[in-house]
């Protein structure tokens, strides 16, 4: 507890009078973790509007990927409005869509493609980038079907949402979901108490290119699946890092059948797992690359990165979009991408993701509430369960509740876990001072509500 001085704070009259304008004003569908009103941000800490100050591990859901206001980034965002904000992708040329997608030709690897063989198609959001890779996997061969996992997230657009498995509210209450998409148990390691590392028993529903290869392909025949959408982590359904022959067995299938395999990487891309992208860990490459998030600093912008020969499949017309590639998203994207390299920060995430992985899992040893600690880079999940081994949601949301007051700014994920997903700017020093607090807090909630088997 070297590092850090302890304050329980109450979010104060300014964020108060900013969130009672809020809930008259705004759709109650937001869902909202704290209660505080920002003021300003730098690299990862936010001031709110009554000048407490806090340590962001969530960074705006996993997109500040350069902090809150990199020089370089607002600087790139200056110039650009300065010159001129918009024109639309189908009115005439533009450079700054090309030079973000010549640069993301040299460092997003895609199947079987060199540089020059890949293309790509700009969108203003992950969920849109999802949108437009799902059209491009079904009109390359008329390909009707699609496969996906249980526990993933793509977005919330009727297509996208028809791929989302995550939490039945986001389905929930709409009726005219788009089929033609079969879910898949998601082979994640590390899940349960029984497995050591690499799972093995039910529940890690290990065996996931052979569920689909002996169950789905008995209702759809292969060739009419038209790709498998995937999260190389996946993000919302608990920052679950799957098996590590699981993606090599996925692509090998795909090949087999002439299936595209589509990757989202739109939370795990961009850097967060110490590579441009996270299935590089993994030794294969996708046919469509899916990102957004981290991509433009917080400047909305998604985009697919494809090889030619199914990106070509698309004749003029077939898909676009007013905003997509606009100059001043591009602008931030290609300066982000220059930051991460100049600035040597995958190297940086992977030191500190690699410590903060240790230092939860030492931290663990001594915590009967922490059931599992996995990651990658600053992409790592903490679960929380029982006694029993049941999750614990309200536990969970005690200790983001009360890691906020104390100074930290947490995410939840799955069904009772946390996650660590901090701008990739973040320095040790900060690190420190944010895994203090939350050990602290961990602590605290466990000496509260932690119930033990003998109890
Ligand atoms: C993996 C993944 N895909 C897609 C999306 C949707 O992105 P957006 O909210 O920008 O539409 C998200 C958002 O959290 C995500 O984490």
């Amino acid at each position: 507890m070297a590092h850090h001085e302890f304050v329980y704070r109450e979010p104060g009259t300014q964020s108060r009078a900013i969130a009672l304008r809020d809930e008259k004003s705004l759709s109650p569908s937001y869902t909202r973790s704290y209660g505080f009103a920002i003021s300003h941000g730098s690299g990862a800490e936010v001031w709110d509007a009554d000048g407490n100050r806090y340590v962001d591990f969530a960074a705006g859901i996993a997109v500040l990927a350069t902090g809150y206001s990199h020089p370089r980034i607002v600087a790139a965002i200056q110039e650009q409005a300065a010159r001129y904000i918009h024109i639309g992708a189908t009115d005439f040329f533009c450079p700054e869509p090309v030079k973000l997608a010549e640069k993301l030709q040299q460092i997003i690897p895609v199947h079987h493609a060199a540089p020059e063989d890949k293309r790509v198609y700009f969108a203003n959001s992950g969920t849109e980038a999802i949108e437009a890779a799902l059209k491009l996997a079904r009109y390359r061969e008329h390909r009707s079907h699609l496969i996906a996992f249980y526990g993933g997230f793509h977005g919330r657009t009727m297509g996208s949402l028809s791929l989302t498995a995550s939490k039945n509210k986001q389905r929930g209450g709409y009726p005219y979901i788009p089929g033609g998409v079969t879910h898949v148990p998601y082979p994640a390691r590390n899940e349960c108490n029984d497995c050591e590392n690499n799972g093995c028993c039910s529940q890690c529903w290990s065996d996931a290119v052979g569920f689909i290869e002996k169950f789905v392909f008995k209702k759809v025949p292969p060739r009419e699946v038209a790709a498998v959408v995937v999260e190389p982590i996946q993000g919302e359904g608990g920052y679950l890092v799957p098996r590590a022959d699981f993606f090599p067995r996925l692509r090998q299938m795909c090949d087999k059948y002439g299936i595209l395999l589509i990757a989202d990487e739109i939370q795990s891309g961009v850097g967060r797992t110490g590579k441009w992208t996270a299935l590089e860990h993994f030794g294969v490459a996708a046919d469509i690359v899916c990102l957004a998030k981290g991509l433009g600093s917080g400047v909305p912008i998604g985009a697919i990165v494809a090889h030619d020969n199914v990106m070509s499949k698309w004749v003029p017309g077939a898909h676009a979009s007013t905003f997509g590639g606009n100059p001043l998203a591009c602008a931030a994207g290609l300066a982000t991408l220059n930051v991460i390299e100049d600035e040597h920060l995958m190297t940086q995430v992977t030191e500190l993701g690699d410590y903060t992985l240790k230092r939860l899992q030492n931290f663990m040893q001594h915590h009967p509430s922490l059931s599992r600690v996995d990651g990658m880079g600053f992409m790592i999940g903490v679960d929380f369960k029982d006694a029993q081994g049941n999750p614990i949601p309200n536990f969970r949301d005690e200790v983001v509740n009360q890691a906020y007051l104390n100074g930290l700014l947490l995410l939840g994920c799955g069904e009772s876990g946390i996650r660590f997903a901090p701008p990739l700017v973040l320095t040790k020093p900060l690190l420190e001072e944010g895994l203090d607090i939350l050990e602290h807090t961990i602590a605290n909630v466990e000496e509260e509500l932690w119930v033990s088997a003998e109890d």
